[in-house]
């Protein structure tokens, strides 16, 4: 049977660890945890079972490790020990007898995001940011639609426009949508990818390093790499929709919490073919996985054991052909999520109701 491996890693920290380890979730504060995680050794979690295609019946397994670093840890170590750890927790998946390695969240945003890693592998890796990308942009085009945002004369904006996901998720919104602001920290890169993506772009491209442009922004896809939230709820529009791609999430619980007129949508979450078990709580319901993970599982499915998307200059034909095979093996976007919950239709029609309503308060405030 073919079977592949995906590389997890505690995010929030204290609720992770739990999951794995209970007693130490419960007596270590997460500055201890982030403290001891760096003398830990990689993590055998659990194994995958039950995933089936839906158009070739053909059924794989797959294990889940980790890799103990939390975010900030990653950040604050030098790259060459966090490559390091990830190779040694790569190495276990070329033990257990993977076709393929996929690295979740923050192990696939470190360095040159995958490439050094894949380096120093036997087993074939991917990043997975090339069907997160293609989730995203569906999640996105599916809000719109909800919403009643006509996505041909909408505004939209990308927050991390600058980085691997956020460039090619770019790339795809500004064939969509009217205009399109590319969000980030360094004015030069954003500068360089307008003028990439202009040569064929149908939206107006602004660029901006200041978050309160959202304000002018229906549709935003944010997917940033900070470890903190980056998003506030002054920045928004009644009415808008916030796709949050990134883990750690830019857009904290306190955002939709204060603004019960704009729609925040986790982005990136999939159901999976087959009678799934994860044997392992990573905070989704069921048969759902996240995207980057589906990519890796698409690819043992269909026999691609190879390196697949590694690197931070994604292509467009990359995340097409990868959207192209998930489909064909059953993998649907799944639903609206919000803060790990269903997203029903009586909140979308609420949150429709209460921009109404908030845009009636802000012209009689005129
Ligand atoms: N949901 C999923 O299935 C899934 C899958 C894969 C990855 N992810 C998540 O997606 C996110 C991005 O991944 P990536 O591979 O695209 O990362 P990346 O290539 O490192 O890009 C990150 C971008 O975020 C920007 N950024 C970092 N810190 C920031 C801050 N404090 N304020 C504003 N912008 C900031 C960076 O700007 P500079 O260019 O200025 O550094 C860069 O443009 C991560 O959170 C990752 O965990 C989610």
């Amino acid at each position: 049977m073919d079977t592949f491996a995906f590389i997890i890693h505690p995010i929030d920290p204290k609720r992770d660890v739990s999951r794995k380890f209970p007693l130490l979730g419960r007596v270590l504060n997460e500055r201890q945890i982030d403290f001891f995680s760096t003398f830990f050794p990689p993590v055998y979690i659990s194994e995958i079972e039950g995933i089936k295609s839906e158009s070739t019946g053909k059924e794989i397994n797959g294990w889940f490790i980790a890799c103990p670093y939390t975010p900030r840890r990653m950040m604050e170590l030098p790259e060459r020990t966090v490559y390091h750890k990830i190779i040694q927790t790569g190495r276990l998946a070329e033990k257990l007898g993977a076709n393929i390695l996929g690295l979740g969240a923050f192990t696939s945003v470190i360095g040159d995001a995958g490439v050094t890693i894949a380096k120093h592998l036997d087993v074939p890796v991917t990043t997975g940011d090339s069907y997160t990308a293609a989730v995203a942009v569906d999640a996105i085009r599916e809000a719109a639609y909800v919403m009643e945002i006509p996505l041909h004369t909408a505004t939209a904006a990308v927050v991390g426009a600058t980085g691997a996901i956020g460039q090619v998720c770019a790339e795809l919104l500004a064939d969509d949508v009217e205009r399109l602001y590319l969000i980030g920290r360094r004015q030069d890169a954003l500068e360089e990818l307008r003028e990439r993506l202009k040569v064929r772009a149908r939206a107006e491209i602004i660029v901006s390093t200041r978050m309160d442009v959202l304000s002018d922004a229906q549709l935003i896809l944010t997917v940033t790499s900070a470890i903190h939230d980056v998003i506030r709820p002054e920045h928004l529009q009644p009415g808008s929709v916030v796709c949050d791609v990134a883990r750690p999430r830019d857009a904290s619980a306190m955002v939709a919490a204060a603004r019960d007129d704009i729609l925040v949508i986790d982005g990136g979450m999939v159901d999976v073919p087959g009678p799934v078990d994860f044997h392992f709580n990573f905070g989704f319901p069921s048969g759902k996985a996240y995207a980057c993970m589906a990519e890796t599982i698409a690819l043992a499915l269909e026999g691609r054991f190879e390196d697949y998307t590694l690197g931070k200059h994604l292509t467009r034909q990359r995340v097409e052909e990868i959207d192209g095979i998930a489909k064909r093996h059953g993998f649907r976007l799944s639903g609206f999520r919000s803060f790990e919950r269903e997203v029903t239709q009586e909140q979308i029609d609420a949150v429709r109701h209460n921009a109404n309503h908030s845009r009636k308060m802000r012209v009689a405030q005129m």
